[in-house]
């Protein structure tokens, strides 16, 4: 019994003192619980380094953009093929995720080798023998009919600009091949798959293994979103919010960042910790001065620092009474697979003999205990170090979204960390003391990485098939320069059918006189009354007009013209207008001043045979109000006056509003003969000859015609550039098969024909996760504000996103750029068709002015032109171009159309009196 106790006591006692003794050596290794909250701050700094425009090029942790946005989701399906290469092992996988009734993954693999002449040979040795091993693992299962999509799971540092490229920054751990660093990887193993006729896939997507075993964790558990591996080389990938990330444009959710966390110490940061191993280990690598935290950590290196010290122990006479080995002397004889067992429970210390006995020691009792507790230091100081570096992830993603506690999953793989009998345990108990407000969930990844990848490369692939289908659509909104000139050719036709009596009854454009002949020329004086009915806002005016200065003062308000106006009687809409005027006078404080003269902008298709009389010849845009058609309006209007009883008025002239916007600019510039709007609206005016005008008596001078373009193509001679998108908005509007031009071209409708392509488009399930809401079937919800907003260049995504759900569009980030691009693609199309006609009315004032060059300038007015980012450059690019005799000038009217009404019934007003003397 005693001798049992002494002999316990003995064993004790000598264990003791060796591991007094191996600590006593190695007291530089061990690290304080300060010291680990210490580098967790240092690495948390590190981070933000990485993620910093300015400080990412001096960072060393280099905090990678990966392109993977979400986690699995569960819709994810297909059969891939993977690529496994970088960790200790190299793999071919195929992976196919289903979802018969629940998601299920079935992968089969196989392992090649990776021989040393590859890992250090040439760039294109590397792609071809990797690709070889591919095309074997293909046709060997019997897949090499199919089109496969492939997830590239390459573990080093890589620059990503899209999920499809990977730009090796350096290789890491034993690979050292030549002319690959700074060279794409995905393109040089596209090419190397070409090579294989008989193989058909497609690299969609490369990751590195931390963003493959985050992933594949997460498909089981959705809480993950860190990925940690403690294999041959160590790293880390967490989701960071787009708003910290500077190297994305983009605010709007998380990427997964791969922080590269082995290059930490760099720059100097770890020098207090690393001791004389690590210097001496790090000499002798592959890459001295490079991923210094990774050569305290990672399994190519642990049984390498443990040689180290036990040779520098031996040499001291610590250990092996001094007697060293040939094979203590080699690098790379201890591995970690050694460290492992040797710190196994049990078998440990008998492990370790027979250990140390196969490398020709011959250890003592003692000795086996001390190199036992060498490796304890040297695999705690490794999990130690991965401990802060976690923690300062951890506690970044607390932080990240303002929680007190954090409850999250860290996805674990790499054989350090599953071969090793104590390293987990370790580790998780570390991290949990280094930040305990975070309930951390350590998952195995027990599968690899490729799962992870497949489930990268579906989204990939889903992610390609959408993009075809939305650039089919996209495709029938360009024009080609045939499409245009033949838009533009058209156009001049019908515009002469439409002068022509003869043709005029069935003409599309319908070339409507409006007894405008003169210009202003500055003579003009008096007060007068303007309305202005027919665009975003009716506006009643009063204008003053100063002779000689050319200067006008003019007071406004706007009225709103509700719905059931707009469409209930005739009657009912003049007595609102009257009504409003009735207002304004009062609150001018004019209502009992003598008759005033009033011009009349009506921006709808009048026949007139005198300025002062407009038969409506029928309602366009949002207005349907009856008994109104084939009526005059200014009669309606006077009628509506009388019925009040409350003033009088003299009606003087009606006109559109393209010659309101004709005049008010020509006031400023008498070059100006063209007047367009692009608003609610697309028309245009312009001064013809009268020898030109047939329904109209004599041949000299000029009259200003309101083209009425909008009904250009109503014949169908448009139909060839028509998509279903535009015949549905004709159909679904107050005059359908009429203004099929205006309906491809002005801001009523862009919208209008957005939106049925979103439909269209969450019907392919390609947008708004395939559910078409209320709020999409409403119809004019994109008004031009809000497409001029969503095609703005200042805007980030993320406002973009904003804009849609203010629309009631709950959209995510890709929603948002499909989004853009349509209403790009939309808006375009208008812009380059309205130039296309613009070009046909410059090019037809050139000959008829028998001119080589014609230098004219267009007065132009509408929310479309004035608010949209793109829409003006697009159109005079477009003119330019089909139109390039003519030197066309663009003139915003910055006043509206009221004061050019005012101007029309100051000239008439002194032709009247002229006339009269
Ligand atoms: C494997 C993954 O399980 O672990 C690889 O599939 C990864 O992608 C590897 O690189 C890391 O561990 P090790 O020990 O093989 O480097
Ligand atoms: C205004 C004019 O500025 O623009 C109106 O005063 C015109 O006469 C209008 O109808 C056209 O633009 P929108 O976008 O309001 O239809
Ligand atoms: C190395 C690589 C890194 C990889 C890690 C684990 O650190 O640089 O990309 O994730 O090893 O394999
Ligand atoms: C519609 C009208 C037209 C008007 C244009 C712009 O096309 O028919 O008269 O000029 O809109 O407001």
């Amino acid at each position: 019994m005693f001798a049992v106790h002494l002999l316990a006591f003995y064993f004790t006692k000598l264990k003791e003192d060796q591991i007094k003794k191996v600590d006593r050596f190695l007291y530089h290794l061990r690290l304080s619980d300060d010291t680990l909250l210490d580098i967790m701050t240092r690495f948390r700094a590190e981070m933000e380094k990485g993620l910093g425009k300015d400080t990412n090029p001096t960072a060393c942790v280099k905090m990678l953009p990966t392109f993977v946005r979400a986690i699995p989701d569960g819709s994810e399906k297909g059969e891939f093929l993977a690529l496994d290469l970088g960790g200790s092992k190299f793999r071919v996988l195929t992976v196919r995720v289903s979802e018969e009734g629940k998601p299920n993954v079935h992968m089969e693999s196989q392992i090649y080798p990776t021989p040393k002449e590859i890992i250090h040979g040439s760039g294109s040795e590397l792609f071809d023998y990797v690709a070889d091993c591919a095309a074997d693992f293909v046709k060997t299962r019997d897949l090499a009919h199919k089109k496969l999509p492939l997830g590239l799971t390459f573990s080093f540092p890589c620059q990503q600009s899209k999920l499809e490229e990977g730009i090796l920054l350096s290789w890491t751990k034993k690979f050292k091949v030549r002319g690959v660093q700074d060279t794409d990887v995905v393109s040089s193993l596209t090419r190397a798959l070409r090579r294989h006729q008989d193989v058909d896939v497609d690299v969609l997507a490369l990751v590195n293994d931390t963003v493959a075993t985050m992933m594949t964790c997460a498909y089981d558990d959705p809480r993950c979103e860190v990925g940690v591996i403690i294999g041959t080389g160590t790293n880390a990938c967490y989701m960071e919010d787009m708003s910290n990330i500077d190297l994305v444009e983009g605010d709007e959710g998380r990427m997964a960042i791969n922080t590269e966390w082995g290059a930490f110490g760099e720059d100097g940061a770890l020098e207090d910790i690393r001791t004389e191993f690590d210097r001496e280990l790090d000499l002798g690598s592959i890459n001295p001065g490079k991923q210094l935290f990774e050569k305290m950590i990672s399994g190519l290196y642990i049984g390498e620092l443990v040689r180290l010290i036990l040779l520098k122990m031996t040499k001291a006479g610590l250990l092996f009474q001094g007697e060293k080995s040939s094979a203590l002397h080699t690098k790379g004889k201890i591995e970690t697979r050694h460290v492992a067992l040797m710190e196994k429970y049990k078998e440990g210390l008998q492990n370790t003999r027979e250990i140390l006995r196969e490398l020709g020691l011959e250890p003592s009792e003692e000795d086996c205990v001390a190199v036992q507790h060498v490796c304890t230091i040297v695999s705690f100081r490794s999990a130690n170090l991965c401990a802060a570096a976690l923690a300062a992830i951890l506690n970044r993603l607390r932080e990240n979204r303002r929680l007190t506690r954090l409850r999250t999953t860290v996805g674990m793989d790499g054989t350090l960390y599953k071969t090793h009998p104590q390293y987990p345990k370790r580790l998780h108990k570390v991290v949990r003391k280094l930040v305990p407000n975070c309930d951390v969930r350590f998952l195995l990844s027990e599968s690899g990485s490729a799962k992870g990848a497949a489930m990268v490369t579906a989204v990939a692939a889903r992610v390609q098939a959408q993009r075809k289908v939305i650039d089919e659509v996209l495709a029938l909104f360009q024009l080609t320069r045939e499409h245009l000139v033949s838009v533009k050719n058209k156009m001049r036709s019908e515009m002469e059918y439409g002068l022509k009596k003869e043709t005029q009854p069935l003409a599309t454009v319908k070339m409507l006189p409006t007894y405008v002949c003169a210009m202003p020329d500055g003579t003009e004086k008096g007060k007068y009354l303007a309305l202005d009915l027919g665009g975003t806002n009716f506006r009643v005016l009063l204008v003053k007009i100063r002779s000689g200065r050319r200067s006008v003062r003019m007071y406004n308000k706007i009225f709103a013209i509700p719905l059931e106006i707009m469409q209930g009687t005739g009657e009912e809409l003049f007595d609102h207008i009257v009504q409003c005027i009735a207002d304004f006078l009062d609150y001018m404080g004019i209502k009992g001043a003598s008759k005033l003269p009033l011009g009349f902008t009506f921006s709808f298709p009048c026949k007139q045979n005198c300025l002062d009389k407009g038969i409506l010849v029928e309602w366009t845009k949002g207005f349907k109000a009856t008994d109104c058609e084939g009526e005059d309006v200014v009669d309606m209007l006077r009628e509506a006056i009388k019925r009040r009883n409350e003033f009088e008025l003299d009606v003087v002239a009606v006109l559109n509003d393209t010659v309101g916007t004709m005049m008010t600019c020509a006031y400023e510039d008498p070059a100006c003969e063209i007047g367009l709007i692009a608003g609610t609206g697309s028309n245009v005016c312009y001064m013809e000859e009268m020898r030109n005008i047939e329904l109209v008596e004599g041949d000299e001078g000029i009259m200003c015609i309101n083209t009425e373009w909008g009904g250009f193509g109503d014949n169908g001679c448009l139909d060839e550039i028509r998509t279903q998108y535009d015949v549905e908005v004709d159909e679904g509007s107050l005059n359908p098969g009429k203004q099929r031009y205006e309906k491809m071209t002005s801001g009523m409708y862009l919208g209008e024909i957005v939106r049925q392509i979103l439909i269209d488009l969450t019907k392919h399930g390609l947008l708004f996760r395939g559910q078409i809401s209320e709020r999409l079937r409403t119809r004019g919800i994109f008004e031009t504000k809000f497409l001029s907003q969503i095609e703005s260049d200042r805007l980030a995504l993320l406002q973009v996103r904003r804009i849609l759900q203010q629309l009631g569009l709950d959209s995510t980030c890709e929603d948002s750029i499909v989004v853009k691009e349509v209403c790009g693609a939309v808006s375009r199309r208008a812009a380059q068709l309205c130039g296309a006609g613009l070009a046909a009315i410059v090019e037809k004032r050139r000959e008829d002015r028998g001119l080589e060059r014609l230098a004219i300038t267009v007065g132009v007015d509408g929310t479309l032109y004035k608010l949209h980012p793109h829409f003006s450059r697009i159109l005079r690019e477009t003119v330019h171009a089909l139109a390039p005799r003519c030197d066309v000038t663009f003139m915003l009217s910055e006043d509206g159309s009221g004061k050019g009404a005012a101007l029309i019934t100051a000239v008439a007003k002194r032709l009247h009196l002229k006339k009269d003397h």
